[in-house]
């Protein structure tokens, strides 16, 4: 993701995180550590053959725990494997960060992300009473060790014309 990408992924961010959407100064104080040898975060786009913007997903750095800051799939994208792509790069980023614990937080009724992540062997390990905002939605917190052959299982499969880039 770079700043120009901001305003497109801003829009899907408004569409699908009605309640709690990022602000563009989120994105940018994120994207300004993801670059360079010293970044702590990846932040990728996934961009359809016809250029739009289809999906993004996040990732930060912090010792040897990584957190998954964000992921989303356009909804006419939704179903298609993209949400698993886009996985499978940040869990790689979080090998490359040398982080072995990736860690999570999801709404408690979002049923299908959870989904996703339990597919990529992440599990449930806490709550965090309130953490979304203003509706007070717990948040249920994951966590996934990561071994050598990690983020690789699921979601390889490119899908056609949808190209993932940082
Ligand atoms: C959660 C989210 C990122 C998942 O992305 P996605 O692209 O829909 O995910 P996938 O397609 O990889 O997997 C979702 C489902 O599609 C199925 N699927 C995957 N590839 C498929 C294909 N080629 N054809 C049909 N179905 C497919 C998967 O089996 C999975 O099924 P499930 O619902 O039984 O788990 C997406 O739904 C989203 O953006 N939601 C709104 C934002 C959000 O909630 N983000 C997470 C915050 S914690």
């Amino acid at each position: 993701m770079r700043w120009w990408d901001i305003d497109p992924v801003l829009e899907l961010e408004r569409d699908l995180f009605p309640e709690d959407a990022w602000s563009r100064g989120m994105f940018w104080s994120e994207l300004a550590h993801a670059r360079g040898p010293e970044s702590t975060r990846c932040y990728l786009v996934a961009e359809s053959a016809d250029g739009r913007i289809v999906g993004y997903g996040g990732l930060a750095a912090a010792g040897d725990v990584a957190d998954v800051q964000t992921i989303a799939v356009a909804r006419d994208h939704q179903g298609t494997g993209l949400g698993a792509r886009l996985l499978a790069e940040l869990l790689r980023a979080a090998t490359a960060f040398e982080c072995p614990d990736v860690m999570l937080e999801c709404r408690v009724d979002n049923v299908r992300a959870q989904k996703l992540y339990e597919r990529f062997g992440f599990v449930p390990v806490g709550f965090r009473r309130g953490y979304y905002q203003p509706g007070n939605v717990d948040a249920l917190v994951m966590r996934l060790t990561t071994g050598p052959d990690s983020g690789t299982a699921a979601g390889s499969d490119p899908v056609q014309g949808t190209e993932i880039n940082d």
